[in-house]
């Protein structure tokens, strides 16, 4: 090949950007978030001198009229947020668990699991969504609660259907034509949504005018608590008034482990994420697995076998702190995670049946969204909440127009028994009144010599972990660009069922390979949606996942 033809390829490949996608670059700001009319949200926000903070919550807010398949007012989640000083906080909003929840409400007369713990009134725990914007909004906030509120309330007037809004409630007809009233907003009894329709919503735009006036109080004491109490009564749910006053938000420490210098800051319990993250990075760093390339067969092994292994502690020692002990620091020793390391074997897969949870003996004193923001004046809040299932258990509450989530099927509830996402979980993790689901939610945040690197989060049940995990090891050990690490394939492994489950994009000799080193290969269309920012060389860059219809924007 001649030089000018090697020079042209070259620059054709640079404009192009050698197939790689670029991620959104923006000097000063930057959202992404799986709904585009909900991202222009939080960059007005910005744009008029909120902070990350504020447009978290506008976010939030105008996703829980324009995504209702995760956003949400009746569910829960996680507010992972870092200030440019380094101040960083962890609000907890998951929901809990009514006072009259009990460990085998979900049973039949015979002991078999029902589908009560994801269809219907019973399914919904104690949202906590309004009550943690409020606290992030109060301790961090600066522009005025109402006027956060105001965008949502207007797009719930009424905004354009997207061919993936139409797609999404078609897909879900069957679920929510159960339920008389998503049947009525949400499928207009019968007369689906096309895409370029308008989805007006009343009775939600009232609520959230009430919430704007008077505050999560209004959502936990006032005329939207006693509605949901008396709808909850007459449909045989389990949530009371005094579920709703008692909840809280709980503020807790972020995560903090490392990896090859970088600093993490994770989700802690209730969230079994953070955890995974740094478990199966405390196995992969002294390992060298990425010598083999990203995406090789023997790449792919190494990381599905530290899922393995980390799954298996999960299944036994991961829930809601203020129940369980949960043994963090057992689990997250290095000597533990060497020898876990240890016991892979490079070209064979370890059965899941040979490898058990970590015997510590001594105990220590379907839909969800995330997006992730960072403002002007380098805070970033990364948020991750859900009402579990797409479009919860199904019910829109009558006259409140919001949906409720399925939450009470990421207990245990059964034990032993998986759930929705296949998970197996133990006693940990049972049911009991005012106790917090486990969850798979990781909003984390990582450091560069002390200084903001990445946020990054996803939605994806118990796929989230691992999806989280391979878009930042992409970024530190294979060098891509953020847009890169997101659309790279993905794989996931959770101990339980026995399966190395594969996305589409592998190449067939890799999956053979794979397949003769022993793994049960699946394929599944997708290892979590994830959205995140990268700091790079004075600019943020902003990457959200081609799985979704969502939208990286800034300044
Ligand atoms: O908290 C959890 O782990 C689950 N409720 C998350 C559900 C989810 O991500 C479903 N989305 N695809």
């Amino acid at each position: 090949m001649s030089r000018t033809c090697k020079v042209l390829l070259l620059l054709l490949a640079l404009v192009s950007g050698l197939a790689a996608r670029h991620p959104v670059r923006e000097r000063k700001a930057i959202v992404v978030a799986q709904e585009p009319h909900a991202t222009e949200v939080g960059v007005d926000v910005l744009r008029a001198g909120g902070n990350a903070v504020d447009a978290a919550v506008a976010v939030a807010f105008a996703l829980a009229v324009t995504y209702p398949v995760a956003g949400n007012l009746g569910g829960g989640g996680f507010l992972l947020y870092r200030s440019a000083q380094g101040e960083t906080e962890f609000f907890d909003f998951r929901e809990r668990a009514p006072a009259a929840a009990s460990r085998d409400m979900y049973l039949d007369s015979s002991g078999n699991l029902t589908r009560e713990s994801m269809i219907g009134w019973k399914a919904a725990a104690v949202p906590g969504t309004v009550h943690g914007l409020e606290t992030a909004h109060k301790k961090y906030g600066s522009k005025p609660w109402a006027s956060l509120l105001a965008p949502a309330i207007k797009l719930a007037y009424g905004f354009p259907v997207s061919y993936a809004l139409a797609e999404s409630l078609r897909f879900s007809a069957k679920l929510l034509d159960r339920f008389p009233e998503s049947r009525r907003i949400f499928l207009r009894d019968g007369k689906y949504f096309e895409p370029g329709d308008k989805l007006v919503q009343p009775e939600l735009a009232r609520t959230l005018q009430r919430l704007a006036r008077g505050g999560a109080k209004e959502f936990y004491e006032g005329e939207t608590a006693r509605k949901l109490a008396a709808e909850m009564k007459a449909n045989g749910g389990l949530i009371t008034q005094e579920d709703l006053r008692n909840y809280r938000t709980v503020m807790r420490r972020p995560l903090e482990g490392s990896y090859k210098g970088y600093q993490i800051l994770t989700a802690p319990p209730p969230s079994s994420g953070g955890v995974g993250i740094l478990q199966m990075m405390g196995m992969l760093e002294p390992s060298g697995y990425e010598k083999y390339g990203a995406g090789s067969a023997a790449a792919i092994h190494f990381v599905a076998e530290t899922m393995r292994r980390y799954y298996a502690d999960r299944s036994e020692h991961l829930a809601d702190p203020d129940f369980h002990p949960v043994p963090l620091s057992a689990l997250l020793n290095p000597q533990y995670l060497a020898k876990r390391r240890a016991s892979i074997r490079p070209d064979r897969a370890t059965p899941s049946d040979e490898v058990k949870a970590g015997d510590f003996h001594l105990p220590e004193s379907a839909e969800t969204t995330h997006f992730s923001i960072v403002d002007p004046a380098g805070n970033a809040v990364a948020l991750t909440y859900t009402i579990n299932g797409g479009y919860g258990n199904g019910v829109t509450v009558p006259g409140l127009g919001f949906l409720l989530n399925n939450e009470m099927d990421d207990f245990a509830a059964k034990p032993g028994v998986p759930n929705m996402f296949g998970l197996v979980q133990g006693e940990a993790n049972a049911i009991q009144p005012y106790k917090r689901p486990l969850s798979s939610m990781t909003p984390t945040i990582v450091l560069k010599d002390g200084k903001l690197f990445m946020v990054v989060g996803a939605p994806g049940g118990s796929r989230i972990i691992t999806g989280v995990l391979q878009v930042i090891l992409n970024v530190i050990d294979f060098g891509m660009n953020v847009q890169e690490a997101i659309d790279a394939p993905r794989f996931h492994h959770q101990w339980r069922p026995d399966q190395l489950s594969l996305e589409s994009g592998f190449s067939p000799d890799t999956i053979e390979l794979l397949k003769q080193r022993g793994h049960q290969i699946r394929s599944i269309p997708n290892v979590a949606l994830v959205e995140a920012i990268v700091v790079e060389n004075g600019f943020l860059a902003g990457g959200s996942d081609r799985r979704a219809h969502g939208k990286a924007a800034g300044f």
